[in-house]
């Protein structure tokens, strides 16, 4: 199984293993004096997945699971506190900022709003040019002009558009213009973070579709987060399902629509019924446990109904059933 890359396989754009992330909460004067100890947010707990050349592979996960923080720490928005970040053969865990700059260029980000990812002083077609010059990909204006004219007309746009302000688009435009802008440095990847969340359901397709042809006309592979599965279910490849920074589930796109074994993931599916697939699970009840206090067992423990006493005391490890890995003791038995 190629969940848990042993080595930098040049298939795999990226890997990712064992990435820790987590943030200190800050202290009040009353709690220092009080001698208490300072509170952690665990929000990303040794998360592994890899990336192939090409593909579309999806985090999926209820609000505050540690979808954003996986994807920037990633990105290396922020510095993750352990694991490993190999993209295309290289560690970038520890990359400087400087060391960070060409890896930027192939590395791009889109963002789930885009209202606030784009400056609203910023024509656009300064929008779209300002990376192609900052990465010196464009030698000068007028290569950098004709450039980011062929990109506005990739994704829709025509050229007299290229001298107005985001405000002036809708938000489907606009996620067309952060997709546009993403474009300019020529990258390999793209991590994509709920791009279509904020997007009306009509507009929500077109993005997607966009996307998908990008991707073969680029030779892109994306990171696509989204909280509802069946936003990625026609886009990605493969698929992990985060609960509370860990990956619960992790496998096939197909075989885990079609056979999805993590109670949680059962859960999931049952909230968002299609015409091609009913899954009989109970309606989620209980609270996801802080990520403060991570619970000593399975995360998802206090929500299962599936519960016995194992799981509340011993943490399952992800083990390989039926075409995915899946973190459950009790799945598949
Ligand atoms: N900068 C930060 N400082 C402190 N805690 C943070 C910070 N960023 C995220 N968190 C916490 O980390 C956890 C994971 O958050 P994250 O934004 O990664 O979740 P998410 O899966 O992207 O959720 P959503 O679907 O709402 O975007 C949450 O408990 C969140 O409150
Ligand atoms: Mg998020």
């Amino acid at each position: 199984m190629d969940n848990r890359p042993e080595s930098r396989d040049p298939e795999f754009l990226l890997e990712v293993s064992d990435l820790v992330q987590s943030f200190a909460q800050p202290r009040g004067i009353l709690d220092r004096l009080a001698g208490k100890p300072q509170k952690v947010v665990h929000a990303v707990n040794g998360v592994s997945f890899a990336v192939r050349r090409g593909e579309v592979f999806s985090l999926v996960g209820e609000s505050g699971c540690g979808k954003s923080t996986t994807a920037r720490t990633i990105v290396r928005l922020l510095e993750p506190k352990s694991g490993s970040i190999v993209f295309d053969g290289e560690d970038i865990s520890k990359f400087s900022a400087s060391e960070m700059m060409p890896v930027r260029k192939k590395m791009q980000m889109i963002f789930q709003d885009p209202y606030a990812s784009l400056n609203p002083r910023q024509r656009i077609k300064d929008i779209i040019m300002e990376p192609m010059l900052f990465h010196g990909i464009a030698s000068g204006k007028d290569e950098a002009h004709e450039k980011m004219f062929r990109l506005l007309d990739i994704v829709g746009f025509r050229p007299e558009q290229a001298d107005r302000y985001p405000h002036q688009f809708s938000g489907g435009q606009r996620q067309r213009i952060g997709i546009a802008r993403a474009l300019s440095t020529n990258p390999a990847f793209i991590v994509a973070d709920e791009p279509v969340s904020a997007l009306d359901v009509s507009i929500q397709a077109q993005v997607l579709n966009l996307m998908m042809d990008l991707r073969d006309e680029f030779t892109l592979s994306y990171l696509f987060i989204a909280h509802d599965l069946s936003v990625v279910r026609h886009v990605t490849e493969r698929v992990g399902i985060m609960y509370l920074g860990f990956i619960v589930e992790q496998g096939d796109c197909d075989a885990i629509f079609g056979n999805p074994m993590h109670p949680y993931t059962k859960a999931l599916l049952a909230a968002a019924p299609t015409l091609d697939r009913i899954v009989a699970a109970e309606p989620l009840k209980g609270d996801v446990p802080s990520p403060i206090m991570l619970p000593p067992g399975c995360p998802f423990a206090n929500r299962c109904p599936q519960r016995r006493d194992l799981c509340t005391t011993t943490r399952p490890q992800l083990r390989e059933h039926s075409g995915r890995i899946v973190a459950c003791h009790f799945s598949g038995n």
